[in-house]
């Protein structure tokens, strides 16, 4: 190789590595709660900011989709960390939107101050129609989850 070409090389490996490092901090990929018994339960997807969660620190989360289920006017979201012994760490909600069946939804989540956090942690989301007693295998329309740390 001549001079320039070497240079061109080195340029475009640097280019590359750059390029390559915001792919290195990942968004956390969520999964369906399929392993769970929450039978009306589909995917939903979850976009949080801060991604990761960080100890302390205010949290907001996007959810949305399309469900099978109506969303009711008293349904919502509710966040939950657990840790890795299902130790509650934190819960919180947020009304969700009435929304038809097949239509599609967007709910943003006030802030909500984050306590102290583990390495390791479950944290999932879920989209609740609330009944009384409640019935989580039927309540629940919607869900995500992610381990973090394991
Ligand atoms: C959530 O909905 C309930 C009624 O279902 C209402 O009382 C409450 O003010 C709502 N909260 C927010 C933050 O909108
Ligand atoms: C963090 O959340 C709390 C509780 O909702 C709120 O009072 C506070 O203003 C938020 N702080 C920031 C920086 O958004």
């Amino acid at each position: 190789m001549n001079q320039k070409s070497i240079f061109l090389f080195i340029l475009l490996i640097s280019l590359s590595v750059t390029n390559a490092m915001p792919l290195e901090k990942r968004a956390t990929k969520f999964q369906d709660c399929s392993a769970g018994n929450f039978k009306n339960a589909q995917f939903i997807n979850v976009v949080m900011s801060p991604d990761p969660l960080v100890s302390g620190k205010n949290v907001t989360f996007d959810v949305s989709g399309s469900l099978n289920h109506d969303i009711k006017d008293n349904g919502f979201v509710r966040v939950q960390l657990d840790d890795e012994n299902r130790g509650h760490i934190d819960r919180f909600s947020a009304n969700a939107t009435a929304t038809k069946a097949g239509q599609n939804f967007d709910i943003k989540t006030s802030q909500h101050t984050l306590p102290e956090i583990p390495d390791k942690y479950v944290l999932t989301v879920i989209i609740v129609n609330p009944s009384n007693p409640p019935n989580p295998a039927n309540d629940i329309i919607g869900c995500a989850t992610t381990r973090v740390g394991f």
